[in-house]
């Protein structure tokens, strides 16, 4: 029936005649003539409705937005001044000499190109929303960059394989969604935080190479890079090191970003979890900004100012600087909007100190808070800054993760700024990198226990097993992250493939013997039958290809998402049941009343 796609008539069809299908776009009746915009996935073309067809212009005064429209008529050029540079289809049109209403659409609640929808009335009317050349551009690149992750999985060896949906809590830490259990009562499933256990089984099994991209599921608190359900494209491999894993996935996202985009990411820098908190205050630290941190602890111990003595003195703080180029220009009202924004981040104050002439020293200073410093501080702070006149230096002085935490967030801020931008902070382009030697545990201050950083099953380096019983804060792990323009892409880390290695890590987690054969007894089992060397690592696609895309959020690349508040509002779930289906399932709500059993649909 169709010819070719709407968006893909170009001068090369010129003078032959096309049928295509399609949705009216817009509409323009110039008194006379009729101009019929008409899209379809791969675009728009203009199609021009003469009334010396009477028939056919009958029909075309009657269509409106979003009917749907077969179009059939001759290719010619659009007459000068018109054309338009955007389109594939700019320089021509379609001249109509048949028309045929396929089916007519009642009067959008929206104009399609509308840009100011807020995210509520687009999810809720998903279906046009996803019409949107914008929409449709998003998930077909998503599609695009799948395919290229699996014609290179495929090329490397690597097998697609899938896990079971309907299984038990797996150790990624977030909270489960449960599914009761009809047949066992009071038994739940719990839906997979990622396939981690089953790939370390199927590794076990002697596949040797798995992946999979494949849902993933976590109860957690939403943000613009989460959802409750997204996709991972999983991996995992036997008998490859740590670098060898690293450099293979690298040249994974390279070689899609050059097949997807043409774009070249060259060689990661490698950086330690280490200098990643130490110059940037995060684990995922966004090269793009040319901002660093400034280490002051050593400095501050013996100042009189108690807000910087204290943490410097103290077990776990920090004191740090960040020396903004130029920030000198900024206002008493930008200043104290920065303070404000860093006390999301439980920062108690913002101080800070503008060097109006370097030159003049303490006389050239101006702040709240150089008069609690002594000289030979003030000194060091302006040599480590390498502050200049017209310099901002701010501080943070609390605990090392409140510190990392509002002084890593300032830095983005003031980075991505216009401020930023102007100055020259903010380099415009691709900005990846491999964090690695995480952490093994990490200390939970309120449980007053260690818990594992990556995963309880991720390798500690070679040397460190004894660490774990000495001391588990110096005990580095096999694990790596990869990260692009300051989100976390993607993760993993080399696995414990020995019984005794992996006791020594449930030892330090304080997971009992009973408790780690209830919760992964099969796992250990089937380690034991000669499990070989593995490791892998998980990307999130849906993160990907918001960054490929640069959307504003993960929501943007994702066919039919929940909302922040993790509702679907298409076809409202989640939503209540009736008591019959309850009943079935053996619960029974503590709160909340079950739909009437008359009122499901
Ligand atoms: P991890 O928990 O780091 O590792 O997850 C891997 C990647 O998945 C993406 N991701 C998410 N994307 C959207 N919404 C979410 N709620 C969400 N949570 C995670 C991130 C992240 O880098 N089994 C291990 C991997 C391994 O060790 O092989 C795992 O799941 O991009
Ligand atoms: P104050 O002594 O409370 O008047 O604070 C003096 C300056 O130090 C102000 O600019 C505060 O914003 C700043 N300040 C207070 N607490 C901290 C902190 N924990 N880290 C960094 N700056 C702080």
């Amino acid at each position: 029936m169709r010819t070719t796609y709407a968006g893909l008539v170009s001068e090369a069809l010129m003078g032959q005649t096309v049928t295509l299908m399609g949705w009216a776009h817009r509409r323009r009746d110039h008194g006379g003539v009729i101009f019929v915009d008409l899209r379809d996935r791969e675009g728009l073309v203009q199609v021009v409705c003469d009334p010396d067809r009477p028939e056919m212009f009958k029909t075309a005064e009657g269509v409106r937005n979003e009917f749907c429209l077969k179009v059939t008529g001759k290719v010619r050029p659009r007459p000068a001044g018109t054309e338009n540079a955007n389109l594939t289809s700019g320089k021509v049109e379609v001249l109509c000499h048949e028309l045929e209403v396929l089916n007519p659409s009642v009067t959008p609640p929206f104009q399609i190109d509308d840009e100011n929808l807020s995210e509520t009335t687009r999810l809720t009317h998903r279906v046009l929303d996803l019409r949107r050349p914008y929409m449709q551009k998003n998930l077909m690149l998503r599609y695009r960059v799948s395919m290229e992750v699996r014609k290179f999985l495929d090329a490397h060896g690597f097998i697609d394989i899938e896990t079971p949906m309907l299984t038990k809590s797996t150790p990624e830490g977030a909270r489960d969604y449960l599914v009761p259990s009809r047949v066992h009562d009071g038994h739940f499933f719990a839906l997979p935080q990622s396939p981690q256990l089953f790939k370390q089984l199927l590794m076990v099994a002697g596949f040797d190479r798995y992946y999979q991209i494949t849902k993933c599921f976590r109860d957690e608190d939403l943000r613009a890079d989460r959802q409750p359900e997204f996709t991972q494209i999983d991996i995992e491999t036997s008998f490859l090191s740590e670098q060898e894993i690293r450099q293979m996935f690298e040249g994974m996202i390279r070689t899609v970003f050059r097949n997807v985009m043409d774009i070249e990411l060259g060689d990661y820098p490698v950086m330690t979890y280490a200098d990643a908190m130490r110059l940037y205050g995060s684990d995922k630290p966004d090269l793009r900004v040319k901002l660093e941190f400034t280490e002051l602890t050593d400095v501050m111990a013996d100042v009189e100012f108690k807000v910087f003595s204290s943490p410097a003195t103290a077990k776990g703080g920090r004191v740090a600087a960040l020396c903004v180029p130029g920030g000198g220009e900024m206002t008493r009202g930008e200043i104290d909007a920065y303070t404000e924004f860093v006390k999301i981040y439980g920062a108690k104050g913002l101080a800070w100190i503008k060097v109006n002439d370097i030159a003049k020293g303490r006389e050239g200073l101006q702040s709240p808070i150089v008069k609690n410093l002594h000289d030979a501080a003030l000194q060091t702070v302006l040599e480590r800054t390498g502050a200049k006149s017209g310099d901002l230096i701010f501080f943070g002085a609390d605990k090392a993760k409140v510190v990392n935490d509002a002084l890593g967030a300032l830095r983005v801020k003031i980075g991505h700024s216009d401020f930023g931008r102007r100055s020259g902070l903010f380099e415009d382009r691709w900005a990846p990198l491999w964090v690695v030697d995480f952490p093994m545990f990490e200390f939970d201050e309120d449980e007053q226990r260690w818990n594992a950083v990556h995963h309880p099953f991720t390798a500690p380096k070679d040397g460190h097993e004894d660490l774990m019983d000495t001391a588990p804060d110096q005990c580095i792990a096999k694990a790596y992250d990869m990260v692009l323009n300051g989100w976390e892409l993607g993760g993993g880390s080399v696995r414990i493939h020995r019984a005794d290695v992996q006791s020594k890590v449930f030892r330090a987690l304080k997971i009992g013997a009973e408790e780690a054969q209830m919760k992964f007894g099969f796992l250990l089992d089937a380690l034991q039958y000669g499990a070989p060397p593995h490791g892998g690592l998980a990307f999130g696609l849906d993160r990907l290809v918001t960054l490929m895309t640069k959307a504003e959020s993960i929501r943007d690349v994702i066919a039919f998402p929940k909302t922040q508040r993790a509702q679907c509002l298409l076809t409202g779930a989640p939503s209540m049941v009736d008591e019959k289906q309850l009943r079935e399932l053996h619960i029974r709500l503590r709160n909340t009343q079950a739909a009437p059993e008359a009122s499901k649909g």
